[in-house]
């Protein structure tokens, strides 16, 4: 099913630790990458950072494609993760944004009306979104067979809350507000968001992408009945049409103790976790049949090493050496974390885990 990704000229080079955790197949030691590896706890990428504006580095593709290497340089990651963003894609469906130093990401026109949702286009990616795929050739072009590349998008409810909220939001009461009292409008905008993520993934593994990771980063906010009704029937649809696209698929979300049987149910090769859940805990029910992503606190990274060893061993220790685990922090990793300690985790996940 994934010989486009497997058997490629130079296998005997290539590190495929992570695409085989991914498939659930054996591995020398556990694969190991990190949420937000390109970013600004690097000094590489603040140099840059400094001369341009986050969207414009996403919009440049020999930009993205350097800052998306940069920390492979440095660190001994198993994969790649492409330099973009979530909401890039909603700009030409007809949602304008930018990125605030203080607020984050701000929406200019929040999506509350069925006018505003009719409007919303269905982005056309070779088009639309080109510089992202420009981006991906551009790394697959320099990597060779390396370590694999992660293509990825946000998630219908996870754009959806950004949209309706405005920006990041504490309660997410305006996104229930439109789900729950107005479930019609939820499902066109479901919908249209729907269409956009499934199409952007496919134009990312067509241009290169050998993984895809869906970040429904805030979907732990619901309930599992509105998991079940207003989100789990989008996800399973979304699912369903990649497997036209032929990659594993990583389904990630944050504090998902009560919707893990549900993320299951909706798909994925792999399930992301974060780290208010025990690794065995989350396997044990989700089933050892699907892989798992996680689970370090990233806040851990700011202790010393020592220290970071142990909750590793401990990591690896509910993993239990299972097919299918990929180690990775539960959520991105912090500005101003020391960038040794990056390198020390990665370094002590391969040894501690090594077979
Ligand atoms: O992981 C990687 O290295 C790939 C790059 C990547 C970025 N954003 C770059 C980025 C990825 C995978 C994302 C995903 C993303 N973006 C998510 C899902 C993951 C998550 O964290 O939950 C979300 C919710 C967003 C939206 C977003 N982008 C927010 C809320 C912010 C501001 C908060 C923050 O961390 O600054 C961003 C900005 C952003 N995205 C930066 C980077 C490197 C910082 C931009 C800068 O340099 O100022």
């Amino acid at each position: 099913m994934f010989l486009n990704v497997l058997h490629s000229k130079s296998e005997f080079m290539q590190n495929n630790r992570f695409l085989n955790a991914c498939l659930k197949k054996p591995v020398d030691c556990t694969p190991v990458w990190i949420m937000r590896q390109a970013g600004r706890y690097l000094k590489e990428y603040m140099a840059i950072r400094e001369k341009m504006p986050f969207i414009e580095m996403c919009k440049t593709p020999d930009i993205a494609a350097e800052v998306t290497l940069q920390p492979l340089r440095i660190i001994n990651l198993d994969a790649a993760i492409i330099f973009a963003d979530i909401l890039l894609p909603l700009e030409k469906m007809g949602i304008g944004f930018e990125f605030s130093k203080e607020e984050g990401p701000v929406i200019y026109d929040p999506i509350r009306t069925e006018r505003q949702i009719n409007k919303l286009r269905v982005i056309e990616p070779e088009e639309d979104v080109r510089y992202v795929l420009e981006a991906i050739r551009l790394v697959r072009k320099e990597l060779g067979n390396k370590v694999p590349l992660i293509g990825f998008s946000g998630a219908p409810f996870t754009l959806a809350s950004y949209v309706i909220e405005g920006g990041h939001s504490q309660n997410y009461l305006l996104t229930k507000k439109m789900m729950i009292p107005e479930p019609a409008l939820w499902r066109k905008l479901m919908d249209r968001l729907s269409a956009v993520v499934i199409k952007y993934l496919l134009a990312q593994i067509a241009a290169g992408a050998q993984v895809v990771q869906i970040f429904d980063s805030w979907v732990g906010c619901l309930s599992p009945v509105d998991y079940s009704n207003f989100v789990l029937p989008y996800m399973k649809k979304i699912m369903r049409a990649l497997k036209k696209g032929r990659v594993p698929v990583i389904n990630f979300a944050t504090d998902t103790s009560g919707v893990l049987g549900l993320m299951r149910e909706a798909g994925g090769d792999v399930i992301g976790v974060d780290w208010r859940i025990d690794l065995d805990a989350a396997w044990k029910r989700l089933g050892y049949t699907v892989g798992i992503q996680g689970n370090l606190d990233p806040a851990i990274l700011f202790a010393k090493p020592e220290a970071i060893k142990k909750r590793v061993r401990d990591i690896l220790k509910k993993a239990n050496g299972r097919r299918g685990h990929i180690f990775n922090l539960g959520h991105g990793v912090f500005p101003g974390t020391p960038v040794d300690n990056v390198k020390a985790l990665v370094d002590m996940v391969h040894s501690l885990s090594a077979r």
